[in-house]
């Protein structure tokens, strides 16, 4: 019943009383972005909230990002307006993280000669299976480096859930990767993907890229790691949401940019010659599911003494997933 210029009022009125710091990620709709005290890419979410003081967390991003959270400070106390589960986490859990390790045992590589890495987009119980067998997390903007570092270590990479960063990782390094249930050998890969993805980047497609470079010669394209490969590979830049956003900046001015990523970012950098690289608006259903008018209830309800929507994690699973994203974040 508030218009969002009054619920702002009302939600600076709360955070001036309340020990709460609000997270947003760039995914989310401008009005929420806007009162975010943290904001940034998952790498940057993860570590700046860590080092945070408050004794509230307000999250407004999607599951996985809220219960990492929890996960690396446990004694935070970690509400999220809307519980919205990111597509591509929901795609794996723990038993199918188990047949995918069984299907590599089953290929004749023994699960001591696997190093298991998980993309941040993943619910705690698969990281915790990860850091159970000795593997790690990483984000779109450290993959190359954890691989890298993996590699080292000379055995063959699991990846989940997804094939994209995945096979886009493989493709820069010069390295051989497969997808379960795609064919090919896993003795013959570096990189073995689990079949996940973002729905979202998936729409961006090749005749997108063709459309834009006739239209507008000289523009260049600029991609998430979540797209495909083939789409990738045609772009002049691939980076997390934060280096997509440094790239444009540091463009010339009359530079034009198509941008192959989620609406609310793209849209937040214009006009100023950046395109969406989609005839299809790509809205992330679930980063715009979170509203201010949640953030505002989600804060009285602090403010009253009853927290709702607080992210809980087992014992066991904290424990274990917290070394897996710890070993991320050592590197
Ligand atoms: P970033 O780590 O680049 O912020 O990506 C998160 C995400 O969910 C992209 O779809
Ligand atoms: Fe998940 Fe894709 Fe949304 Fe990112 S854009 S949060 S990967 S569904």
């Amino acid at each position: 019943q508030y218009t969002n210029e009054e619920l702002k009022i009302k939600i600076d009125e709360l955070k001036k009383k309340l020990s709460v710091t609000v997270v947003a990620h760039f995914y989310q709709r401008d009005e929420v972005f806007e009162i975010g005290d943290i904001t940034g890419d998952s790498l940057e979410l993860a570590m700046k909230t860590k080092a945070d003081d408050s004794e509230f967390v307000l999250f407004c991003g999607v599951g996985f990002m809220g219960q990492s959270v929890k996960v690396l400070s446990p004694e935070k106390r970690v509400v999220m307006p809307k519980i919205a589960c990111c597509a591509m986490a929901r795609m794996i859990d723990s038993i199918y993280y188990d047949d995918s390790v069984k299907f590599l045992n089953d290929n004749g590589i023994a699960s001591e000669n696997i190093l298991p890495i998980t993309y941040i987009n993943s619910n705690a119980d698969v990281k915790a299976k990860v850091g159970e067998m000795g593997g790690m997390v990483c984000t779109s903007s450290n993959a190359k480096k954890i691989i890298t570092k993996a590699l080292g270590e000379g055995k063959k990479i699991l990846f989940v859930p997804d094939r994209c960063l995945g096979q886009n990782i493989a493709n820069q390094m010069g390295l051989k990767s497969m997808v379960i249930g795609q064919g090919g050998d896993p003795k013959e890969a570096d990189i073995i993907c689990y079949d996940g993805f973002c729905s979202v980047h998936q729409l961006f497609t090749l005749e997108d890229i063709e459309f834009y470079r006739k239209k507008y010669p000289g523009i260049k394209i600029a991609t998430h790691p979540e797209c495909d490969p083939a789409i990738c590979d045609a772009s002049d830049f691939v980076g997390s949401t934060s280096q997509l956003i440094n790239y444009i900046k540091e463009l010339p001015q009359d530079q034009k940019v198509a941008v192959g990523t989620e609406f609310n970012l793209v849209n937040r950098l214009r006009p100023k010659n950046t395109y969406v690289l989609s005839s299809t608006k790509p809205e992330c259903p679930t980063m715009n599911e979170t509203t201010l008018q949640d953030v505002y209830d989600t804060l009285k309800a602090i403010d009253e003494g009853e927290p709702i929507n607080e992210i809980e994690v087992d014992p066991k699973t904290q424990k274990w997933a917290k070394v897996a994203l710890e070993r991320m974040l050592d590197l």
